[in-house]
This record gives C-alpha cells, structure tokens and sequence, in this order.
C-alpha cells in the first residue's frame, strides 16, 4: 500500500509513531524514505552468513515488519540459530508474525512484543539494530549497546544502521540530497514537511564520531562504516 500519511495538510501534525496506520503502509514508507535500505536488506543476509555462529542467538532489535529479520533468517540456513525479533508495536509485530509463517527459511524465528531496552541479550553471535536505536532517547543508548556488549560470544557483530547528522555545511547539503531521493520517490514538499515536523524529537540524530567512539568505549574491538548513502549509515562493530 502506498504511503500517503503526511500527504494531505494537517492542522497539527502529531508525533511520529509505529501505529496501524504506519504498520499498513512501512515498506513502501522506508523504501521510498531512506536512501540505501534497499540495499542493506538484503546485505544484512550476506553478514548473517558470515558471521552468524552456529549454536548462538541472533537478535533483530526493532524488527518491524520483518524484512531485517528474513535476512538474517536466511543468511544463517541450516547453522542452528534461534533468531528473536523484538518490537514494542503491537501492529507491526501481528503482520511481521504472519510475513515469518510465510517465509520458507526454517531456522526457527522468536518474535517478541516488548522494549528492546528490557530485551535480555544472551549466547548472541549477531545482533541487528537497523534503523532502531535512532528511536531511543540518547541517554538510554549506551546501556542497550552495553547490554549487547556483554551479551555477544567472542566474535560477535552489531550491525547498526542510523541516519546521522554532521557539522555545518555537510549537514545541510546532505540533508539535500535526501529530499531530493524523497522527491525522486513521489513525496511532495507538503509530505517531507509534515513527516519532518512529526518526527521531531522522535528520531534524534547522532554524528558518526559518537556512535563510533561510544562503541569503541563500550569495548568493540572493531568499528567500521560498511555503508553509507547520503545521511543514512550502516556499521559493523565486532566483540573480539
Ligand atoms: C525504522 S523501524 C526498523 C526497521 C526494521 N529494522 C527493518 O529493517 O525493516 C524502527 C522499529 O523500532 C521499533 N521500536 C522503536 N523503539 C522501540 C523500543 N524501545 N522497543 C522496541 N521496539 C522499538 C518501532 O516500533 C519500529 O518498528
């Protein structure tokens, strides 16, 4: 279904959030509104392949409707993982759990209705925060990622994807260039408008200097971009 949310003039947009009407149209919303997904989904399936540990936890924090979780499901195959998905909307979780019945990987697949920051991380070969952590209000970041830290085997992967913000002037060209993808994908200025206003103070950006020396403070051995399309990023953080 296509997303036409912000697209009528709204007297008072209210906040952002991962409700029915959202749940309906997601795919088509984050196709057509972050530049690179495309891309990383299916990415997301080669990295599952290569670092999925046979006999660990794979989790999804933030799975949505599913599409992250997939991957993964099908990147690990026949390697005995027990992937979790976790999401705290109910909407998304009904139709993610139908998307999963569908799917004709077979490595077993947790769905859980609950607040990644209450997700316990156990026995983890991969953890996946994909256009999730952006969601959490700041001071609440570090401890989720310390959690995940400490929940990884030797070898273990956080894949974190994030739109970011940088220092003036690049800021404000990247910005840009990231309503032009959304005007290159049929959204109107009224659409880019309303959907900014609804998201303020919803989705807080960091700079890419902070998720990585966070990261590394929190004690991965190995932080590296492996994606970027305009302001949207995609790292891999490794536990040696
Ligand atoms: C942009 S979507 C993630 C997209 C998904 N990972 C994918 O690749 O298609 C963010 C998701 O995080 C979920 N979310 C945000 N804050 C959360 C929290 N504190 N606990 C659980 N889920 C949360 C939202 O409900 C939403 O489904």
């Amino acid at each position: 279904m296509q997303d036409r949310i912000y697209a009528e003039p709204q007297q008072r947009v209210s906040q952002f959030a991962f409700d029915e009407a959202v749940a309906r149209v997601f795919p088509d919303m984050i196709r057509r509104s972050v530049p690179g997904y495309t891309t990383i989904i299916p990415m997301i399936e080669l990295i599952s392949a290569r670092y999925a540990q046979a006999g660990t936890n794979l989790y999804d924090l933030g799975c949505s409707l599913g599409a992250s979780t997939l991957a993964m499901r099908h990147g690990v195959k026949d390697k005995a993982c027990q992937i979790i998905g976790v999401d705290n909307s109910e909407a998304m979780l009904n139709q993610c759990r139908q998307y999963v019945q569908e799917d004709s990987a077979s490595a077993p697949v947790e769905l859980v209705l609950g607040d990644i920051r209450q997700q316990p991380i156990e026995n983890a070969s991969l953890v996946t925060l994909n256009f999730t952590l952006q969601f959490l209000p700041p001071a609440d970041r570090g401890p989720l990622l310390a959690s995940i830290y400490a929940g990884l085997q030797p070898g273990g992967v956080l894949l974190l994807s994030e739109k970011v913000c940088f220092p003036e002037p690049e800021q404000s060209l990247q910005e840009v260039l990231h309503h032009d993808f959304k005007r290159a994908n049929g959204y109107s200025d009224l659409e880019i408008s309303q959907k900014r206003n609804a998201l303020e103070n919803v989705l807080i950006t960091e700079s890419l200097d902070t998720h990585k020396e966070r990261l590394r403070q929190l004690g991965f051995a190995q932080v590296w971009v492996w994606y970027q399309c305009f302001n949207f990023v995609s790292m891999l953080a490794v536990k040696l």
